[in-house]
């Protein structure tokens, strides 16, 4: 039998960080109240980091990508495979990881960018682990790499002190005994309205509204539910149990709904890896980020096992169940 395996992890943050108190500062001036304690006790976020002017989503991606083959011990030219998760391209097209790949300087691989917002890299490393184990692919790159920055609107309070910039990577290798153990993938496109940015390209124009909107609430509600469930269903796959789990890395969007999960799963606390207080929700890169942040200060060791589990515009949801 052909499995996949997590060979190595990346990850990168731009330069620019902001505290809470700094935000805070620039809405003022603008007219736009906020507060560190506000942000700090609805979402656990105490800061963010923005992209510089002239960086895109694959300028973050391509130091993330060579940190992860670095630890990784591949070349960029064994790589056959590129998968980018990314609601922020560069482009309309071409995709995200076409681009990365020229950064990479390596012409020839599959590449192809995956959009399922903060679900994005539990839904990339469900296909590269598919396509691994079909014979497809045999050495993977996948990247959640994401510059929400771009796409928030600061005159709306409720949502741009809540997400940052940033990219994680992992190279996902054909391996002959499992990494990857079980993984499930799910969307409801009936809730298409309560987080979206909706506009698009039309005619040399941008038609419809093109910041982010999100009705908090009804996405906090769905949210808790449905990964309870995914997570209980991938371990059922798995033939594994909540006490197999080692470490919960959900997607970093809130703390409550990150502690919420974990308490559904009866899990404590400690178990639960956490940096939305340093990074805000980088969506679709918040999961490689944090696994790799955890990896890198030897929180997680090889061996572990790790419950990777994504949310978010779409509806989408999945949960990835792996041994490190
Ligand atoms: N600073 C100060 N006050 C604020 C701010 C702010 N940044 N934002 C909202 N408020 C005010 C509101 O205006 C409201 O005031 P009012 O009572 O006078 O009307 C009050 O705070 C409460 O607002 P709520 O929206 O009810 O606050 P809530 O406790 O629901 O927290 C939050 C809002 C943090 C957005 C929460 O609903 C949440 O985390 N939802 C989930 C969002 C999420 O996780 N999204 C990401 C998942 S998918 C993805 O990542 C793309």
């Amino acid at each position: 039998p052909r499995f996949s395996r997590i060979l190595g992890t990346g990850s990168y943050l731009p330069e620019q960080r902001l505290t809470n108190a700094e935000l805070a500062a620039q809405l003022a001036r603008d007219g736009v109240e906020t507060s560190d304690e506000w942000i700090v006790e609805r979402t656990g976020i105490r800061a963010r980091h923005f992209a510089a002017p002239d960086q895109t989503s694959s300028d973050l991606a391509l130091p993330a990508a060579r940190a992860a083959l670095e630890a990784a011990g591949v070349a960029a030219e064994e790589i056959d495979l590129i998968i980018v998760a990314t609601s922020t391209p560069d482009m309309v097209f071409p995709s995200t990881a076409c681009l990365l790949q020229q950064k990479l300087g390596i012409a020839g691989c599959a590449a192809f960018d995956v959009q399922a917002v903060c679900s994005g890299f539990v839904y990339g490393l469900t296909v590269a682990d598919a396509m691994i184990k079909s014979g497809a692919a045999s050495k993977a790159l996948v990247i959640g790499a994401e510059t929400f920055s771009r796409i928030l609107d600061f005159k709306d309070r409720t949502t741009c002190v809540l997400f940052g910039d940033g990219a994680g990577a992992v190279v996902l290798g054909a391996s002959e005994t499992p990494g990857i153990l079980a993984s499930q993938l799910h969307a409801d496109g009936r809730h298409v309205d309560i987080l979206c940015t909706p506009g698009t390209v039309s005619g040399g124009q941008v038609l419809g509204h093109p910041l982010l909107k999100m009705d908090g609430q009804a996405v906090f509600k769905l949210a808790v539910g449905v990964l309870e469930k995914v997570a209980r269903a991938v371990l059922e796959k798995a033939g594994k149990t909540d006490a197999d789990i080692d470490w919960l890395i959900p997607h970093q969007a809130n703390i409550r709904i990150m502690q919420g999960t974990a308490k559904k799963l009866k899990l404590p606390l400690e178990k639960l890896v956490v940096t939305v207080d340093q990074h805000g929700n980088t969506s679709a890169a918040s999961i490689p980020l944090a696994l790799d942040a955890a990896v890198r200060s030897g929180q997680i060791k090889k061996g572990e096992t790790v419950m990777l589990e994504g949310v978010g515009g779409g509806f989408t949801w999945g949960a990835v169940l792996l041994d490190l």
